[in-house]
């Protein structure tokens, strides 16, 4: 398969460089996060069964059907690739009574992980490393996950074929993989590829210090490149234009005990307008969230049975 053409910035970052970049976003406290995100602290778009429904519930509701997408059990071993602060690692744990582990680049998220696990006793069941998806497949067992999940991440990584390949070796076989993130349509991608930048990749780099975000074929080419079988998509685009709007609205209504307290004046207007362009791209197509729930494909060996319908991906 052809290389992905990318922007010789892009080329030369390197691991160290993403941990740089992630840490200057992620590693701000979790303090500042928890003023505007939910209560849970997913910093990934909610799922809104009702337009009226608080954040709280759309982001438990949220949880709940990526749990029921992935048909967590108790006995399974999960792995979530940039956890944050462990939203779904606590769900599933609670939940389901599963094993979590969550890798993430920035170690104030590591830290609030593991100290949460701490305190509730669970350090055995749930907990989170320091790890890049590049590096994972050497980090872990082969073969040592019943499911994985990525959820806001593929944003920040520029080699998806690497990184779904190595999930793919971490999955047992028949195991689920969901990789929930942002696609822009092929149209603006295909300007940037051509070295037409726009102004949305420049404020995007600027806040998050690392950011391509790719067309949502090239993820499924990813997905299939990397032996996986999609069995389904779900576009969950406005349910994230209400998610920022939430986030939004939390961050203006804090602005009093946030902006030059936890932290700097620059840094919350900076969220602000990011939050705003956000809403304005989603509003705009410019940007669309998807849910895609893969399998790995094992040529030659027999299909697992299937299901006859898509209920369990109701909430
Ligand atoms: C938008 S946050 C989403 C966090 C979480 N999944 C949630 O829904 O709340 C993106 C996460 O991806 C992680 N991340 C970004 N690039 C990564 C990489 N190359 N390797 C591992 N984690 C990465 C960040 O550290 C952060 O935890």
């Amino acid at each position: 398969m052809a290389k992905t053409k990318v922007a010789p910035r892009y080329q030369e970052k390197t691991i160290e460089a993403d941990k740089i970049a992630i840490s200057s976003h992620y590693d701000l406290p979790p303090e500042f996060f928890s003023t505007f995100l939910g209560p849970r602290m997913a910093y990934s778009c909610a799922y809104f069964t009702d337009e009226g429904n608080d954040l709280a519930q759309a982001e438990a509701d949220k949880l709940k059907l990526t749990a029921q997408k992935l048909r967590l059990k108790s006995e399974d071993r999960l792995l979530d690739l940039g956890c944050g602060w462990g939203s779904f690692l606590f769900y599933a744990a609670e939940k389901y009574g599963c094993r979590t582990l969550g890798i993430t680049l920035a170690q104030e998220q590591a830290k609030f992980v593991n100290d949460k696990a701490a305190e509730l006793g669970i350090s055995n069941q749930v907990e989170a490393e320091l790890v890049h998806v590049y590096e994972m497949a050497e980090r872990f067992q082969p073969k040592s996950f019943d499911k994985i999940v990525t959820v806001g991440a593929i944003e920040h990584i520029e080699d998806l074929n690497l990184t779904f390949s190595n999930a793919n070796k971490l999955l047992k076989d028949d195991g689920l993989f969901l990789v929930h993130g942002m696609t822009r349509p092929w149209k603006s991608r295909a300007e940037e590829l051509a070295g037409d930048r726009r102004e949305t990749d420049d404020l995007l780099e600027k806040h998050f210090g690392v950011g391509h975000w790719k067309s949502l074929w090239e993820v499924i080419q990813a997905l299939e490149y990397s032996g996986f079988e999609v069995l389904d998509h779900e576009n969950i685009t406005y349910h994230y234009q209400l998610t920022v709007r939430r986030w939004l609205e939390n961050l203006e209504k804090n602005e009093s005990s946030i902006a030059g307290k936890i932290i700097s004046d620059e840094k919350y207007r900076e969220f602000m307008a990011f939050m705003a362009s956000y809403i304005v791209s989603f509003e705009l197509s410019g940007t669309i969230c998807n849910q895609i729930l893969a399998q790995k494909h094992n040529l030659g060996s027999l299909r697992p049975r299937g299901l006859m319908t898509r209920d369990h991906m109701m909430i």
